[in-house]
């Protein structure tokens, strides 16, 4: 329901290892003992790779991997990050005076925007300081949502620390907002997911107004998860926003195209609704409208009648200003069919046919290949894991997440389940020159799981 809360649970701390943990880490680094705990789980995007930051729907499920935090709320106007990870070192800073700094991803900065974002919501200059530590376990840099899921959990931290109240759809849409404090445009997915997750369901995420709809999966089937062992931060490097811009350009090339007033259109889902035809059609009129050849930014300031000043200022975000080249009509092209994918996925779900495993199966792979060759997001090793997973069993098979690297999912029928893992395990992991780092390789398969959640101990 669109108003309602994040959870509250009263839990019994010494029968949960992994909270008891936390508690007595938290007594050796603060010498006491947290109020509370929060938890908000990473995410796998089984289709619809993409499309969010164009104003498509997706349908991501929530994975049990998780950000926890237990908190303690002081009275010194200081906020104390710790991570049970040594590789992520602590971090203290004054509570009134929040600085995110967009040059270095660095771990406390997720959590800085789940803060920053409650207290603009709330126009506070004051903020009460807390002592956190931080314990994740979604790996990171590989497209299963670690960062949004640190925001996320951070976010209602703050709100729980304030004593204050906001229903899950406003909180997604607080923390995909301050999460751009990073500097990445992402659209509102990851966040939306991580707090409207519910166990048993994958959700059909909505834009404009944000809402989210159950999506049964099929019974016969499982979905995997493999990671590729390639790490993508998409906040540090300019990949993810160049694609965000090259669909912003293609918008307003589009709604030129048709003379709609362009300059106030910023995504393709706009052109669509505002010209009222289908995802079908929208396909026809790129194809119209948009050349296969790479646009430069003379060419679209040429199409617009602006200046380069004006493109580099007034639509491309600081870390794109310097973009040579533009793949207008491929990312367009993508965006809409990947768009129109997502409803058939929802559809076969819904319809549950006899084949239907193996039709949706031939979404994800089609879904793939776009990702892979017009949306240009894969890499030989994704590729390569891919074909793995078809070969052993998968009905179908791809990218999730932003790409670049990190994991693929793949849909397997039940019955074939441990030979898959047996087989891809031995084809991607067991590398002959050991080039793969253990700790990183992961091959599971996952089940739809639950929202954020507060836990109280009781
Ligand atoms: C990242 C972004 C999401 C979404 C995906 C790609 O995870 O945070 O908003 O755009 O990439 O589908």
């Amino acid at each position: 329901m669109a108003t309602e809360s994040p959870a509250t649970r009263r839990v019994q701390v010494a029968e949960h290892p992994r909270l008891l943990k936390l508690k007595e880490m938290f007594n050796s680094k603060f010498g006491s003992i947290p109020k509370f705990y929060v938890r908000a789980p990473g995410r796998v995007n089984i289709i619809g790779e993409h499309i969010d930051y164009c104003g498509y729907s997706v349908l991501p499920m929530a994975v049990e991997q998780d950000v926890l935090i237990a908190v303690e709320p002081v009275k010194t106007y200081t906020l104390q990050l710790a991570n049970t990870n040594p590789l992520y070192p602590d971090f203290s800073t004054s509570a009134n005076n929040i600085q995110i700094d967009k040059t270095k991803p660095l771990w406390h900065n997720y959590f800085l925007c789940g803060v920053k974002g409650i207290q603009e919501h709330f126009g506070l200059s004051n903020l009460t300081g807390m002592n956190c530590l931080v314990d994740g376990n979604i790996p990171p840099s590989s497209g299963l949502s670690s960062s949004s899921a640190l925001v996320c959990c951070a976010g209602l931290v703050t709100l729980t620390v304030l004593g204050r109240n906001l229903s899950k759809v406003e909180l997604a849409e607080i923390c995909a907002k301050s999460e751009r404090y990073i500097g990445t445009e992402g659209g509102g997915m990851d966040q939306s997911i991580s707090f409207l997750a519910e166990e048993g369901t994958a959700k059909l995420i909505e834009f404009s107004p944000l809402r989210a709809t159950d999506v049964k999966l099929p019974s016969g089937a499982v979905f995997v998860i493999a990671n590729s062992c390639v790490e993508m931060n998409k906040a540090a490097t300019s990949h993810f926003n160049i694609r965000v811009m090259e669909c912003r350009l293609a918008a307003k090339l589009l709604a030129k195209y048709k003379s709609l007033q362009w300059d106030k259109v910023l995504r393709l889902e706009e052109v669509q609704a505002k010209l009222g035809i289908s995802l079908e059609e929208m396909l026809l009129v790129t194809e119209d409208a948009l050349h296969p050849e790479p646009y430069n930014p003379e060419e679209i300031c040429r199409c617009l009648g602006i200046s380069l000043e004006e493109l580099r200022t007034q639509i491309l975000s600081p870390n794109t200003q310097e973009v040579l080249i533009f793949k207008l009509y491929q990312r367009a092209k993508h965006v809409y069919s990947e768009a129109a994918r997502v409803l058939q996925f929802k559809k076969i779900c819904e319809e549950a046919p006899e084949d239907m495993v193996q039709l949706l199966g031939e979404l994800m792979n089609q879904s793939h290949m776009s990702c892979r060759d017009m949306y240009e997001c894969s890499c030989p090793e994704l590729d390569q894991l891919v074909d793995i997973c078809r070969k052993f069993g998968a009905q179908g098979s791809r990218l999730t997440g932003a790409g670049w690297g990190g994991c693929t999912v793949s849909i397997v029928p039940a019955d074939k389940l441990p030979s898959f893992l047996a087989n891809v395990h031995k084809a991607y992991y067991q590398r002959s020159d050991g080039s793969l780092a253990p700790e990183k390789q992961s091959l599971f398969a996952t089940k739809p799981g639950g929202g954020a959640l507060v836990f109280l101990e009781a």
